[in-house]
Order: structure tokens, then sequence, then C-alpha cells
């Protein structure tokens, strides 16, 4: 039988490198594209042997989401994963004693927090319906109140602090349900998320995205043993919520 996946935020960075591992692993890849152009995607629909389909995707906006879920509904009624992937940054210097920018805040929540909450809710019923029935969202140890070291990044580090706590509660609804929901920092990734390339970051994004399928390979595998649900980081070691 098929296998379907869904990638927020696809067009570049980890995820499109997550849509690419999912095509080597058979699955039809449903990718959000945020971005007009879409170039690398685009192309790789083409090589994708059509088991590649682009949706046009804003996750922070709600007519966008209702329209791609629309998309989905129109291909599949079973998404055996959704990656909530997309995200944004928002101002990482600011302190208490400085000016912070409310309103970018509001964005960021819409986005990383809301936005994937938007999809997780809309597409529950298609998730259950399937054979693996998984939630992963991509987080990040910026979201780690135990780990928290930094005086700023405010809107992105308490977004992806809230995602963790949505990812808990979806896990308590769908878990007897026979869902399951994994939380993933993926690592400090080579991307353009800093608005250019952060070359300080250990991972590319395809060597980021292969510990991700790696761990999600572990959590699908029917002898899976580990924790219901942590946050955890692109090796697999536990972090502090
Ligand atoms: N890179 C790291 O070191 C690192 C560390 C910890 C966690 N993460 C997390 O890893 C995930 C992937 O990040 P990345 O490093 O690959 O960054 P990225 O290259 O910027 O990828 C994020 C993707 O989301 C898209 N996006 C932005 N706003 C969106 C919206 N409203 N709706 C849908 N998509 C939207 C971006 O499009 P545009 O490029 O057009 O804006 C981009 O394609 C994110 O959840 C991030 O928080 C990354």
């Amino acid at each position: 039988m098929n296998r379907w996946a869904f990638v927020t935020g696809a067009d570049r960075g980890v995820g499109l490198s997550l849509v690419k591992g999912l095509l080597e692993r058979d699955y039809h890849v449903l990718a959000g594209q945020y971005a007009e152009a879409g170039d690398e995607l685009e192309r790789l629909e083409q090589l994708g042997g059509g088991r590649l389909k682009r949706i046009p995707l804003d996750i922070g906006d709600e007519d966008s989401v209702s329209k791609a879920l629309e998309s989905v509904a129109a291909v599949t009624d079973r998404l055996d994963i959704l990656i909530n992937n997309g995200a944004i940054l928002g101002d990482m210097e600011a302190t208490i004693e400085d000016e912070l920018d409310f309103a970018e805040m509001d964005k960021v929540f819409r986005v990383n927090t809301l936005g994937a909450l938007r999809m997780s809710n809309g597409l529950i019923g298609p998730i259950l319906e399937s054979g693996s029935k998984l939630i992963v969202n991509i987080s990040s140890e910026a979201g780690s109140i135990g780990d928290c070291w930094r005086t700023g990044w405010y809107a992105y580090s308490m977004s992806k602090a809230a995602l963790n706590m949505q990812s808990r509660l979806i896990y308590n609804q769908i878990t007897p349900k026979g869902g399951k929901v994994m939380v993933i920092h993926p690592g400090h990734v080579r991307t353009y998320m800093q608005g250019k390339l952060d070359t300080a970051g250990k991972l590319t994004p395809d060597e980021s995205a292969g510990y991700i399928l790696r761990l999600v390979d572990q959590r699908l595998d029917p002898g899976y043993s580990g924790e219901g649900l942590a946050l955890i980081d692109y090796e697999g070691n536990t972090l502090p919520w």
C-alpha cells in the first residue's frame, strides 16, 4: 500500500532534504511550498516519478492552510507522516532591557507554533486513518527551558517551547488511538534561516534530514521500545523540556 508524507517549509534547508529522503524511502510526498519560485522542488517533482506533489502553503495563513488541506484530500485520505518543519527565526539580539518587537513575535508564533498546530489539527483525520499515524514536530534546543542559556531569541525560543507543549497535548490525545508524536532538534544546520548561510552550522541539511529520518525509521519499527515522547536531538539524545 502507498505511504504518504507531508513536509511543511519544503522549499529549502532541512525541509527540502527531508522531502528527498522520503522520496528515497518510496513515500508519496506532499511538499509545502512557501516560496513562489520553488525551483528546487519543481526540479524534484520532475524527477520524482509522480510521487512528489508541491502544495502552495503558508502555515501562518488560515486560507492558505485550508486550500492546502483541500489539495491533500484530493489525492489521499491517509497521511502516514506529517513533518511540521516550516519556521522562522525573528530577532536574536534584543534582551528584556531593549525594545522588543511584539509585531514580529506575533508573526513568529503564528508560523512556528500555531502553523504547526493548524496543520496537525487539519490533518489529524487522515493521520489517524493511516498505517503509521506519526506527527514529527521539528523543534529546537532553543525551545528547551531546562537547557536555556540565552538572554534573547525571545520569539523563536518561546515559540518552540510552546511547540513542545503542543506536542505533548497531541500525544496525550492520540496515543490511545495508536498515534505517535516526535519532537526533534535537528542539530545546528548550515541553512539560510538567519537570512544568510549559517556557515557555523555543524551539519548539512542532507545530513540533518538523514539523522531525522533514521529516528523516524526507528520510531516506526514495530519492535520500537523507546520513550513514548521526549524532546530529542538528531542523534536521539534526550534534551530537558
Ligand atoms: N538551522 C538550524 O540550525 C536549526 C536549529 C534548530 C532548529 N531548526 C529548525 O529546523 C527547521 C528547518 O529550518 P532550516 O534550518 O532548514 O531553515 P530554512 O532553510 O529557513 O527552512 C525553513 C523553511 O520554512 C519556510 N517558511 C518560512 N515561513 C513559512 C510559512 N509561513 N509557511 C510555510 N513555510 C515557511 C522557509 O521559506 P523561506 O526560506 O522562503 O523563508 C523555509 O523553506 C525549522 O523548524 C527550524 O526552526 C533549525
